[in-house]
């Protein structure tokens, strides 16, 4: 995949620009709080329709009511533009004009790492389930409708808990044991690829201690419907569904020890960096392409490891934006940020100097 272009309009503090990127490494590097992390981020979402921003307003520049991204991508062999409206609490997609759904995007065409991806291996259980939800929509549009689907269904099982609705319980039971059931079974099936290929990147970050990737389930295909008739009583109370793959956490074990309790900062980073590259490898065979690196700040990463281990990442890929307060060696472009505008820098040897 290659994104030839970037358009924004009134994102964040970025200038409305277009700017264009080459095949391989693009630098940018700036100061703090130049725009760098926004840059990436409205790449992310021109190419994949996607942000984990609560409320979509945040990404308009304040002042303004509506924003804009377009991406140019190239991929198959073919270009495509990808447009992103976002307004108060909307967001409106389209591929060469034709307004689409999200799931209609190229769903293989970016991985984003950042500096905030150790939250994954410390943060709470929702976070690694988010990561594996994330990962799993993008690599079937049956997991993502039939987890929206499952989501949707808990809600409503819930309010019919809070109401005491006993009598419907076996209708709201039926259609989550259903839904809830190809979701566990397809995590276990995409695990064993995933855990695989976080092993393998965890060694080649130079651990010596072996990453396990396993998931801790609130109860199995075999025995949902079960589990859920025995906690009834307890659900009732409570008012909430206990049961199920929305309880679900995705355990990273580093050697004999669950990393979330264990791992040091550094061993954290590690394990979040060889989930990333999984999830770089995994798109990359689903989709016989390898996408769009993006990467956020590669000098925060101090460890001289894991900051050859990125920038080596980044040369294995067709395109990656490595961003910086320094500049990324070996660029094929460097743009130097500055106050949300993005400036090529001259290559001395071809100007003639
Ligand atoms: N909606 C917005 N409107 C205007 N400016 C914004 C908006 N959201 C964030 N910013 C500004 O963007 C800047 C941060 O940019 P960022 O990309 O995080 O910088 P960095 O180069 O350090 O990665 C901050 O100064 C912040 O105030
Ligand atoms: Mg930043």
């Amino acid at each position: 995949m290659l994104l030839s272009g970037l358009s924004t309009l009134n994102y964040r503090n970025l200038a409305p620009d277009t700017l264009e990127f080459p095949a391989g490494v693009t630098g940018v590097f700036g100061e703090n709080g130049a725009g760098k992390t926004n840059l990436l981020e409205a790449a992310y979402l021109a190419l994949t329709g996607l942000s984990d921003v609560t409320r979509l307003e945040q990404l308009v520049q304040s002042g303004e009511k509506e924003a804009y991204v377009r991406a140019d991508l190239h991929q198959g062999g073919s270009l495509s533009i990808q447009e992103v409206g976002l307004g108060r609490g909307r967001r409106q997609l389209k591929v060469d004009g034709v307004r689409v759904r999200t799931g209609d995007l190229p769903r293989g065409s970016a991985v984003w790492i950042r500096p905030e991806d150790s939250e994954l291996v410390f943060g709470s259980p929702s976070g690694r389930r988010g990561y594996l939800d994330a990962l799993l929509s993008r690599l079937s549009a049956r997991y993502a409708e039939q987890l929206s689907r499952y989501d949707r269904t808990v809600s409503q099982r819930n309010a019919a808990l809070r109401a005491g609705e006993d009598w419907a319980m076996h209708v709201w039971d039926e259609a989550l044991v259903k839904l809830g059931t190809e979701i566990m079974l397809f995590r276990r099936r995409a695990l064993t690829r995933l855990d695989d290929l976080s092993r393998e990147a965890n060694a080649a970050l130079g651990s010596r201690k072996t990453l396990r990737l396993e998931l801790t389930e609130s109860t199995t295909p075999e025995t949902y419907a079960h589990d859920l008739a025995a906690r009834r009583a307890e659900e009732l109370a409570r008012g909430a569904t206990v049961t199920g793959p929305h309880r679900d956490d995705l355990l990273l074990t580093l050697g004999d020890f669950p990393a979330n309790e264990y791992a040091s900062r550094g061993e954290g980073r590690t394990v979040a960096l060889a989930l990333r590259r999984a999830e770089l490898e995994l798109l990359a065979e689903k989709f016989g392409e390898r996408p769009v690196l993006l990467i956020d700040d590669f000098t925060a990463e101090l460890d001289p490891g894991r900051r050859s281990f990125l920038l080596d990442l980044a040369a294995s890929v067709p395109q990656a934006i490595v961003t910086g307060t320094e500049r990324a060696p070996g660029a094929a472009l460097t743009l130097r940020a500055h106050a949300g505008r993005f400036t090529p820098e001259l290559d001395m040897a071809e100007v003639g100097v």
